[in-house]
C-alpha cells in the first residue's frame, strides 16, 4: 500500500509543519462569569459547579442547579425520521441566528462554533484537553441547538465503528434532502487554493460557509477509493475505528492512554478513532491537504463548518464515556497540556478550558461525569 503509507506520512509531515510554524501558548482563559453574553447559558450556575468541581468554597448565596432531566444520547439510525429531519433543519438555523459577539468578523451562530474551533486551536488538540474540551463544546451546541432552533429529539452520535469496513456505504451519507449528511458531491471547486468536491446533495447540498472565506461545503473522498479499490476499509483506514479499535481503547489504563489511541498517536499505521473520518471526508472536514499551500494554512481547524461534526464528535465522547464508566476511570485525567510537548504530564483536572465567549470558561473537571449539572446526559 505505497499510496496509503505516503499519505499516511504526509499527514505527519503536517504535524511537522504545524509543530515548526508555532511557537507555545501560554494557558490561558478564566471563568468569565463577570461577562455573559450567551442568553442560554446560566453564568451564575456554572459559576458555582465550576467552584464546586475544584473543591472551593461557594460563595454565599451561590448554588449549583440540578439536573431537571439526564437526557439520553442515541444513534443516528435509532433517530425516526422526523427526528433527523428536525436536528437538520435546528443545525442549519443556526446560519439564521445572531451569534451574540463571538465571533465578530463572521455574522451568525454557526460560524461562531467553527469560529471558536480555529481559536488558538493547538491549546485543545493533539493533548491532554481534546477530549474534555470536544465534550463540552458538542454540548454547548446541543444547548444551542435546543435552545436557539427548538430542537428537542435526543441528541444523536453517529457509530461509524459499526460502518467500519464500508465506510462509503454508511446510511449517514444518504442523500436524501431531509435527513441525508450528503456525500461528496461532483462538482470540482477550488476557492483560493480550498479544494475538493462541493456537497450537491443531502440536507446540505450547497450549503455556503464563511471561514475562512466565502465557500461551499467541500468533501473530497477520492483519497480513500483511489487507495483502497476494493473498499477494503477494513484492512487500512477502517481498522483504526474497527470494533478491536474500540476494544483497545477500552482497555486504556490512564486517561493520557486513551487520549493516545483517540488521536492514533499510539500506532503510526493507524490515525485514532477520533482522525480517521476526517481524514476520510477531507474538505472542510480537515483531512491532509486541506488548506495546504494557501494563507491559511496551518490553520486548519475548519472542522465544525462540516455538519457531521457533531455526530462525529459526539461517538468519541461515547467511547471516552464508555471507558470512564469502568471501575475507577471517571475522574481520571493526566497528560500533557502543551501539545507539542508529549513527555510533559503537566494536565491538571483544575486547568480551565478556553472557549472564547462561548459561555463560561470551565474547569476539566466539570466536565468530567457527563450526568452532573450542567451537561446532564448519559448514552
Ligand atoms: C490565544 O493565545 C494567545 C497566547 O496565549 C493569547 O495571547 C490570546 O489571547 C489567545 N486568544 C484568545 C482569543 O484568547
Ligand atoms: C474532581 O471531582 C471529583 C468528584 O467530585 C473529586 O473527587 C476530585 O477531587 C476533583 N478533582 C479536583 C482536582 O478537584
Ligand atoms: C457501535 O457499533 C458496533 C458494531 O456494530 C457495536 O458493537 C457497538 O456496540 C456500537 N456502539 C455503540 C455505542 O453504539
Ligand atoms: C487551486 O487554485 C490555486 C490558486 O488559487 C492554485 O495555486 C492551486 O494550484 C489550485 N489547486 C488545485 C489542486 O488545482
Ligand atoms: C481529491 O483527493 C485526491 C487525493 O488526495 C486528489 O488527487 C484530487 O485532486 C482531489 N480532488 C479534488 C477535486 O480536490
Ligand atoms: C503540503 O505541501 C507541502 C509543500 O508545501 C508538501 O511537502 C506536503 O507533502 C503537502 N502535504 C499534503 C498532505 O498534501
Amino acid at each position: 500500500m505505497p499510496g496509503l503509507l505516503s499519505l499516511v506520512s504526509s499527514s505527519l509531515l503536517v504535524v511537522q509543519a504545524l509543530l515548526a510554524a508555532h511557537g507555545t501558548h501560554a494557558q490561558s482563559g478564566s471563568l468569565d462569569a463577570a461577562n455573559p453574553i450567551v442568553p442560554f447559558v446560566d453564568y451564575p450556575g456554572m459559576a458555582a459547579a465550576s467552584a464546586q468541581a475544584v473543591g472551593k468554597p461557594l460563595a454565599h448565596g451561590q448554588r449549583v442547579p440540578k439536573c431537571k432531566s439526564i437526557k439520553k444520547r442515541i444513534e443516528w439510525r435509532k433517530l425516526t425520521y422526523g427526528q433527523k429531519k428536525d436536528y437538520m433543519q435546528s443545525l442549519k438555523c443556526l446560519q439564521k441566528k445572531p451569534d451574540f459577539g463571538i465571533s465578530p468578523q463572521y455574522p451568525n451562530l454557526y460560524d461562531a462554533f467553527v469560529w471558536v474551533h480555529t481559536t488558538n486551536w493547538t491549546d485543545y488538540h493533539l493533548n491532554a484537553w481534546f477530549m474534555p474540551w470536544h465534550r463540552w463544546f458538542v454540548w454547548i451546541h446541543s444547548e444551542a441547538m435546543e435552545k436557539v432552533c427548538g430542537y428537542h429529539g435526543p441528541v444523536p452520535y453517529w457509530n461509524y465503528t459499526a460502518d467500519y469496513k464500508n465506510l462509503l456505504e454508511s446510511p449517514i451519507f444518504s442523500s436524501d434532502p431531509n435527513i441525508g449528511f450528503g456525500s461528496h458531491g461532483r462538482t470540482a471547486v477550488n476557492v483560493s487554493g480550498l479544494v475538493g468536491y462541493k456537497v450537491d446533495n443531502g440536507a446540505f447540498a450547497n450549503m455556503k460557509l464563511n471561514i475562512p472565506v466565502n465557500h461551499y461545503l467541500t468533501r473530497n473522498f477520492s483519497a480513500w477509493k483511489t487507495l483502497d479499490p476494493t473498499r477494503q476499509y477494513g484492512i487500512a483506514l477502517g481498522e483504526s475505528f474497527s470494533p478491536a479499535a474500540v476494544t483497545r481503547a477500552l482497555s486504556a489504563d490512564k486517561f493520557s492512554d486513551l487520549e493516545a489511541i483517540i488521536e492514533g498517536f499510539d500506532n503510526p499505521l493507524h490515525f485514532g478513532i477520533h482522525n480517521s473520518p476526517h481524514f476520510f471526508s477531507m474538505g472542510d472536514w480537515t483531512g491532509p491537504g486541506w488548506m495546504n499551500n494557501t494563507q491559511w494554512f496551518p490553520q486548519i481547524a475548519v472542522a465544525p463548518n462540516d455538519p457531521i461534526f457533531w455526530i462525529h464528535h459526539a461517538y468519541v465522547d461515547q467511547v471516552f464515556w464508555s471507558w470512564q464508566q469502568k471501575p475507577g476511570k471517571q475522574w481520571l485525567f493526566n497528560g500533557n497540556f502543551p501539545w507539542f510537548d508529549p513527555t510533559d504530564n503537566s494536565a491538571k483536572a483544575t486547568d480551565i478550558l478556553p472557549f472564547y465567549g462561548l459561555g463560561p470558561n470551565p474547569p476539566v473537571n466539570l466536565t468530567l461525569k457527563t450526568e452532573n449539572w450542567p451537561m446532564c446526559y448519559t448514552y
